[in-house]
């Protein structure tokens, strides 16, 4: 649905030279939830603010279904046709960015303006007439469930209900993609919770293909099918939602698994001593991490019987990440220590990570 290749763009200004965006290259398919996390600074907004050219790359090429490929070259935008390459129009990239939907942390919404003509703004001049444009207004209302608040102001209405309102206004031209900025980041967890239910519903009623960019993993597991891990303009680590945290690779996307899931924890509990590790090869410190092939407790009691060792429990969580379960264990193993390795080969034989934690 939108290929990205070798995508680049840099902000020069008086005190630096930042570059935002660094050879990045993805591959959003059509239906998709895409999500793309990192932390503030890491260039989300940039990429996705690329995808529908409210900035412009430096270079790159940027390919989305039913529209065609357009390059930039030093900035300059170019509409490529098979081997023909020619300066890409006002009227194409109006046409472009109509096909494109896009919501906001703080929803933009025009505060002076009812809430249905909040969503009717994107349908002036297009041509249809004031009962079409009533029709449509009241079936977008309908859609995000505020029919209700028709004639209200935002000033009227919670963040959530301002994030339905903003969405059913990204979705007044009938894009096919919807580009989502950080949408649930100033919402509580229940007002969260319910636009994510909404964008999920509409991405499967619509067949909408989502970019969801966000700082927060509860966002991407909850939601997206693919994620891309992005840090310093790169993307780091992508794939699977479930793949990239059951098994993460890049230190970072380590930091985000390790936070949701609170067993980050220890690392507090150990720098404060209340847990003391000992240099002792008999009692180490272990992280077990449960993937959804490999089983939990039962391995972990009969581990302790076969090798008579002694296994606590420090730290545990079940995360569920894509609709499956991820469990994690900090434990305290102590015992013989040949028995002790032995019960560890044993235990990732069986599916899970086991990893040793260092002081
Ligand atoms: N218009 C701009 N002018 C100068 N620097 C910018 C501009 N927009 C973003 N940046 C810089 O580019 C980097 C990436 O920013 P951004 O894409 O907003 O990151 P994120 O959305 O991941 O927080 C940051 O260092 C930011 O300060
Ligand atoms: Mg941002």
């Amino acid at each position: 649905m939108i290929n990205i290749s070798n995508l680049q763009k840099h902000f020069v200004s008086k005190e630096a030279n930042v570059h935002a965006v660094n050879d990045v290259s993805i591959n959003i398919g059509d239906g998709e939830i895409y999500g793309i996390i990192g932390y503030s600074g890491a260039g989300k907004s940039t990429l996705v603010r690329c995808i529908n050219f409210l900035e412009y790359p430096d270079s790159g090429s940027i390919s989305i279904k039913d529209f065609g490929t357009i390059t930039s070259e030093n900035g300059v935008l170019y509409k490529v046709d098979g081997e023909n390459r020619t300066r890409l129009k006002e009227k194409d990239l109006r046409k472009l960015r109509r096909s494109i939907g896009m919501i906001f942390q703080l929803f933009n919404l025009l505060d002076r303006s009812t809430v249905f003509d909040n969503v009717a703004y994107p349908l002036k001049y297009t041509g249809l007439s004031k009962e079409e444009i009533t029709e449509k207004v009241d079936n977008l209302l309908a859609l995000v469930d505020l029919s209700e608040k028709r004639d209200s102001y935002p000033s009227q209405l919670s963040g959530g209900q301002k994030q339905r309102v903003a969405i059913a206004r990204a979705l007044a031209n009938d894009p096919k993609i919807l580009l989502s900025d950080e949408a649930t980041s100033a919402l509580d967890p229940d007002a969260t919770e319910s636009i994510l239910k909404l964008l999920k519903d509409l991405n499967r009623k619509l067949g909408l293909t989502i970019v969801i960019i966000t700082h927060e993993m509860a966002v991407i597991k909850q939601i997206a099918d693919r994620v891309a891990v992005m840090e310093d303009g790169k993307v780091v680590e992508e794939g699977e939602v479930y793949e990239v945290f059951s098994n993460p690779q890049a230190n970072i996307t380590k930091r985000f698994v390790e936070s949701s899931s609170g067993l980050e924890k220890i690392n507090k509990l150990i720098e404060s001593r209340t847990i003391e590790l000992s240099n002792n090869a008999s009692q180490r410190l272990i992280k077990l991490t449960f993937t959804k092939d490999s089983v939990g407790e039962a391995l972990i009691s009969k581990v302790s019987r076969d090798y008579n060792v002694d296994i606590s429990i420090v730290l545990a969580n079940v995360d569920i990440v894509a609709e499956n379960a991820l469990g994690g264990i900090i434990a305290d193993i102590s015992g013989d220590p040949d028995k002790v390795r032995e019960a560890l080969e044993y235990i990732a034989s069986n599916g899970v990570r086991v990893e040793a934690i260092e002081r």
